[in-house]
């Protein structure tokens, strides 16, 4: 039987049902988590995942629900706790984009992005925070006493033209991820950020689905390659399991050097 850092864990991983997410949920149960596939509206994409990782003898279960409204957030961490009996790893990917220039976005584009992207992962953190508080110390499976990864991505700090409430809300999560950490360290929680640069995902498929607009794109990132949704499954894996035990309050960055300002390398 081989080792697996996540053994007799459970983690519940918001917005998997397609994307980084799904991807993460699917590394977290092969690394031996019991997993929550929380979905927003695709429930057979959900519900796939969930057969394949219990094809091979994983453990999950689809729980559907909005990350912005609070009563979901208690039902889904309520449903988690009665499949699985605890809660270990909260990984708050949950995200979306309404991209449009300022003069023409509308009120309702800014706060859709902020209510999922952040108000989504302050309600998950907080039910998150509430529930590793309650639970007995013995059944632990983990060193800390519960562990929180928020999906973060590039414009944490990259400015972004035309997607200011997208930046806006990664922003902001890098402080809510910050502040949470300094928070519940003495509680023994550790909380983390990832923070994606561009991976092949149907977010941005604009960026990478032409010759011409992938040729573009590589020209931000010093590795040459886009990402692929496993290279940031692997990062949350490793922040989640014990190997990451003396890890909180910082923000991994998965990104092939998009954060490095390519630009310079012959200029300025
Ligand atoms: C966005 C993608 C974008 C990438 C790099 C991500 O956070 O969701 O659309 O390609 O950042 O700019």
């Amino acid at each position: 039987m081989p080792f697996l850092p996540l053994d007799g864990h459970v983690a519940i991983v918001t917005g998997a049902s397609s994307g980084i997410g799904l991807e993460v949920a699917d590394a977290l149960a092969a690394a031996g988590a019991a997993v929550v596939v929380n979905y927003h509206s695709d429930a057979d994409a959900a519900e796939e995942l969930v057969k394949r990782i219990c094809d091979r003898d994983g453990r999950a279960i689809a729980v559907g629900a909005d990350v912005s409204d609070e009563d979901a957030v208690v039902r889904l961490f309520d449903e988690a706790a009665s499949a699985f009996g605890r809660i270990d790893v909260l990984v708050a990917n949950s995200g979306l984009q309404k991209d449009a220039a300022i003069a023409d976005m509308t009120l309702a584009d800014w706060n859709t992005v902020i209510d999922v992207n952040l108000t989504g992962q302050f309600l998950c953190a907080r039910e998150a925070v509430r529930r590793f508080r309650a639970q007995p110390d013995d059944a632990r499976p983990a060193r800390s006493k519960g562990c929180i990864v928020t999906m973060s991505s590039v414009h944490e700090v990259i400015p972004w033209a035309g997607h200011i409430n997208y930046a806006a809300s990664k922003g902001g999560s890098r402080m809510l991820t910050r502040s949470l950490a300094q928070e519940v360290a003495a509680d023994g929680i550790r909380v983390n950020a990832v923070a994606p640069g561009a991976i092949r995902t149907p977010i941005n498929k604009e960026a990478w689905e032409t010759p011409e607009a992938l040729e573009q794109l590589l020209r931000l990132i010093p590795y040459g390659r886009i990402g692929e949704p496993d290279d940031v499954a692997r990062a949350v894996v490793w922040l989640a399991s014990d190997d990451a035990d003396y890890v909180t309050g910082t923000t991994l960055f998965v990104d092939g050097g998009m954060t490095l300002y390519p630009e310079f390398r012959e200029n300025g």
